[in-house]
């Protein structure tokens, strides 16, 4: 089996969507650089699902190009991570099947597989069990079980839809910590959608704000502050620098 080894570059060019004859994208541009962590901070309904989802080839655009170093998305190993964890998973296959489950219909061998999920379990420091089913796991358990399934296929490309919205403070701490470990360490693009300011600032190495109908970038922030970030990152001057631009922004362009 051929498998590009390495991260792709995002093109997104004269992107248009609307619903029921409502735009929510007219001529939407973006690029995203290689390995890059971009997060896609803004106001409900401005379209953030609708272009992670059109991007990850989940809905059909109406017109433009979202080209991966020039490749179609179903050219492309993608990966998803679902805002809704209680809908993510396959509540009749245990948290390991779940995982293995896409590696499966990618052919793997069966020893290949099981050192994926080896790997995975160890990176994310996993300490429950992974062959209980999703009922079984609490809601944090569950989130890091769908974001090792759509870490297992070695996507080139990977979309997060607001993946802590439903954890805990404390949970959503622990799992964005190894969360930004392991996308570094695999150097893999990802598109990360949030509406915490706080959360898209320490993800990101670069911060994309958007405003409402039809979508438009209303600042596009660099956030070129060292990794790993961990709990000091939230009280260091240049990230507070940052979220005071962010916030300004805010008031003046998103909410106004
Ligand atoms: N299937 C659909 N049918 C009709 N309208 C839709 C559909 N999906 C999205 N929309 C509309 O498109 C706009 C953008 O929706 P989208 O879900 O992308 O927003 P969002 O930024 O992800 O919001 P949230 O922060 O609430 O998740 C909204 O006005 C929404 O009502
Ligand atoms: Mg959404």
């Amino acid at each position: 089996m051929k498998l590009p080894p390495r991260e792709a570059a995002i093109s997104i060019r004269g992107l248009r969507k609307s619903f029921g004859g409502q735009p929510v994208y007219s001529g939407f541009d973006l690029d995203v650089r290689r390995g890059d962590i971009l997060a896609v901070f803004g106001p409900n309904g401005c379209g953030k699902s609708t272009l992670i989802n059109m991007a990850a080839g989940l809905l059909p655009k109406d017109g433009g190009e979202i080209l991966y170093d020039e490749r179609e998305v179903q050219d492309v190993r993608v990966g998803y991570v679902f805002q809704n964890y209680r809908e993510a998973l396959f509540p009749w296959r245990r948290a390991a099947e779940n995982i293995r489950y896409p590696l499966r219909l990618m052919g793997l061998k069966r020893a290949e597989i099981e050192a994926r999920v080896e790997k995975l379990a160890a990176q994310f420091r996993v300490r429950f069990d992974l062959n209980r089913y999703p009922y079984e796991l609490s809601g944090g358990q569950q989130q890091l079980v769908s974001i090792m399934r759509a870490l297992a296929v070695q996507p080139e490309v990977l979309f997060l839809d607001e993946p802590f919205s439903a954890l805990d403070y404390e949970t959503t701490l622990s799992l964005r910590s190894l969360l930004q470990d392991v996308l570094k360490e695999m150097r893999v693009t990802t598109v990360l959608v949030s509406h915490d300011l706080e959360e898209s600032i320490v993800l990101a190495d670069r911060l994309l704000m958007l405003r409402r109908r039809p979508t438009s970038v209303a600042d596009d922030v660099p956030v070129p502050l060292a990794w790993p970030r961990d709990a000091a990152t939230l009280s260091a001057p240049d990230f507070i620098a940052i979220k005071a631009r962010c916030l300004d922004v805010f008031q003046q362009a998103v909410a106004a």
